[in-house]
């Protein structure tokens, strides 16, 4: 939907005017002759209700790794086979790679496409969230391993042509020219990418195994569902406003969807090798990539692959069956944020 102005003509604009379009007038190749003055955000004038109503869910959903009791794992931790320690830090250093992709550059690469400046303004309340997702694998690392376990998986990280490509797939996107073909990358990554990878934790917590883990990654989760939802939603807006795209962009999305499930499959053959998990974690990214597609407005068509989809992991997913995961539900975790009380000057006197 696009704002129309007192004159007729739609206000919608590919790029929005605030700073991401300020351009140095002494840069001759791309700058205009003037810029145009620069707006204030105003959130007393919403053009699109959406941009407030996620903005607000994002921040009462804000939480922290530090407040996750991570440490109560440790003794269950201990007694993990080391293969499948290995495959905890694997799992977890992969996904450190893509919310660092996602936090560095996906979101932050929406923002000069935005339609409202309250929608650059998610975006980099997004973008910082996904920072403290990539922090938040850093708590278990630290809390669980050795600081050699941890260098070799990083070393494994950058090292690995599978893991990497599935993060290549994305960027493309987002270092290219098309805001709707970036909307699509981010909300593919945060619908489907890394749920090979959220498989494993959730695997574990239905056998009551890294409890507080599972709760720090049901947080996670929970975000991400609104984070996929969201630009999603804005992809769809901004497909409203060019409609001669519409069977190119369907036809993208499709192929696309197609090359990062393919792309998601290698990685996870190589990653669960050996450990008789690969059916139930194909139906679960199948599972998600159906949630990516409604997502982004589109059927899904992956209800057979999806079938499979153990009830157990269903459960991890939403501790309170009364929940279900997805942006609507409302807090999906037992996470309580902390109290604050003013400070007074005496705080400040060590
Ligand atoms: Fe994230």
């Amino acid at each position: 939907m696009s704002a129309t102005s007192p004159n007729g003509t739609s206000t919608y604009h590919d790029r929005s005017i605030t700073p991401p379009q300020w351009r140095p007038l002494s840069d001759a190749a791309n700058s205009p002759d003037t810029n145009p003055p620069m707006r204030p955000i105003n959130w007393n004038a919403i053009t699109d209700a959406k941009d407030l109503e996620v903005w607000l869910r994002l921040t009462s959903n804000f939480w922290l790794p530090e407040k996750v009791p991570l440490s109560n794992d440790l003794p269950v931790w201990r007694t993990l086979p080391e293969a499948e320690k290995d495959l905890t830090i694997r799992v977890f250093t992969g996904l450190t790679l893509l919310d660092t992709v996602q936090a560095s550059v996906g979101e932050i690469s929406q923002i000069p496409d935005a339609r409202t400046e309250h929608e650059q303004a998610v975006y980099a309340n997004i973008a910082f969230m996904q920072a403290v997702h990539a922090r938040s694998y850093s708590s278990v690392f630290s809390t669980m391993c050795s600081t050699p376990e941890i260098t070799a998986a990083y070393e494994w990280a950058v090292a690995n042509p599978k893991l990497q490509a599935r993060a290549d797939a994305v960027m493309g996107h987002y270092a290219g020219t098309d805001p709707l073909k970036r909307k699509v990358a981010s909300t593919l990554l945060s619908s489907l990418l890394l749920y090979a990878g959220f498989y494993l934790p959730l695997h574990f917590s239905a056998r009551g195994v890294m409890m507080n883990t599972a709760d720090m990654i049901r947080l996670i989760l929970r975000d991400k569902a609104v984070h996929g939802y969201y630009s999603g939603y804005k992809f769809q807006r901004g497909l409203d406003a060019h409609p001669e795209r519409v069977a190119e962009m369907e036809d993208f999305t499709f192929t696309f969807i197609d090359e990062l499930l393919r792309l998601e499959f290698d990685y996870t053959d190589e990653l669960y090798d050996g450990f008789n998990l690969i059916r139930g974690v194909r139906s679960f990214v199948y599972y998600n990539a159906n949630k990516a597609l409604m997502n982004l407005g589109y059927p899904a068509i992956y209800e057979e692959q999806a079938a499979d989809v153990e009830p157990d992991i269903i459960a991890a997913l939403t501790p309170d069956s009364s929940e279900t995961h997805d942006f609507f539900s409302g807090s999906g975790s037992a996470y309580v944020i902390g109290r604050a009380e003013a400070t007074e000057n005496s705080d400040w006197e060590f």
